[in-house]
């Protein structure tokens, strides 16, 4: 059985470094992650460069990298400025991103949820016009930094007007990582209810340490699609406290063993995982990372 990991690193994960990473690293990062066999790679973000200026050099990095034929690259975009400058790339994908609760929105694109709608319709429309495909996010599905627990109804609505936009894809977010399996079954079991398992993806931050046993409750539930960035980098700065996605060469390892294709080459993934730890100069929170780096060592 396949399972399709969603690399988010250089944009979920790099978006939380507050030291700038030089573009070459960045663009080294993805060309290493696409030859390790990762076919879907976040490279980078669309958002205003003031808010997140890590990723100002959004057009560099997509015109920097080897473009490999099978793998799709995909941004953030939040609004059709955003969009505007994708058309100085080659990108195939895009992706626009909300908040199930009003507070999270409001903090993250400074916008209430009922203003963000008609941007993101747009955004997708004019996307569509330009030949994109567009996946979708909803962010604090399992709880909220500012308002703690959030009602499913919150997230189902947003994910419906998500899909109503034409996104064919909604990766449901744990963004401050508080989720536990009982809590993944609950929410996916509704979700996958009203909208399918094929529509929806599972984006889980490693907080508490619960990301991976999140993952197997998601896969109880249908959930073939999971977001995961390299080393376990990440966070997201508008919401406080919050430590990385869960890592990918985690991930990949678990799954491998459970019996699921990933397509991922895993000695290729760690040497990834190690560029980027180099680069940045200090250990990230993925276990498999560490397992090699000490065994090289030994
Ligand atoms: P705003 O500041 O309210 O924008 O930002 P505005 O529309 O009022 O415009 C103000 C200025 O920003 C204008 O320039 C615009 O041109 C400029 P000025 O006239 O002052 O010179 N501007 C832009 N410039 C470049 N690119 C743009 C852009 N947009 C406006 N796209 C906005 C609104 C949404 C843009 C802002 O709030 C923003 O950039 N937010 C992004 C926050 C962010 O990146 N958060 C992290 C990603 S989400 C996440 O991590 C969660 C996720 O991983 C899932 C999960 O874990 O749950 C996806
Ligand atoms: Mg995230």
């Amino acid at each position: 059985m396949q399972v399709r990991i969603v690399e988010v690193g250089p944009r979920d994960g790099l978006q939380n470094e507050r030291e700038i990473v030089e573009t070459q690293a960045k663009i080294g990062l993805i060309n290493r992650l696409s030859a390790a066999g990762l076919r879907y790679i976040e490279a980078t973000s669309f958002v205003n460069p003031k808010w997140i200026p890590q990723l100002a050099d959004a057009v560099e990095v997509l015109n920097g990298i080897e473009q490999h034929p099978d793998v799709t690259y995909s941004a953030l975009v939040p609004n059709l400025r955003g969009l505007e400058r994708v058309k100085e790339t080659r990108l195939q994908e895009i992706a626009v991103f909300m908040s199930a609760s009003e507070s999270h929105n409001q903090k993250n694109i400074n916008k209430s949820i009922a203003e963000t709608f008609p941007v993101l319709a747009e955004v997708v429309k004019e996307a569509h016009g330009m030949g994109l495909r567009v996946r979708g996010y909803v962010s604090t599905v399992f709880g909220c930094p500012y308002e703690g627990d959030v009602p499913i109804a919150n997230s189902l609505r947003v994910t419906e007007a998500l899909l109503a936009m034409g996104v064919y894809e909604v990766s449901i977010g744990d963004t401050i990582g508080v989720a536990t399996p009982r809590q993944v079954h609950e929410k996916f079991g509704a979700l996958v209810k009203a909208f399918g398992s094929e529509r929806l993806a599972a984006h889980f931050h490693d907080t508490r340490g619960t990301g991976l046993a999140n993952v197997v409750a998601a896969l109880d539930e249908g959930i073939r699609t999971f977001d995961s960035s390299i080393g376990g980098l990440g966070g997201c700065p508008y919401a406080p406290g919050a430590a990385g996605n869960i890592s990918t060469e985690d991930l990949v390892y678990m799954l491998e063993g459970m019996g699921y294709r990933t397509g991922v080459d895993l000695p290729k993934l760690l040497e990834a995982g190690a560029f980027i730890q180099q680069e940045l100069g200090r250990d990230l929170p993925s276990k498999m990372l560490k397992a090699h780096c000490a065994a090289k060592e030994a």
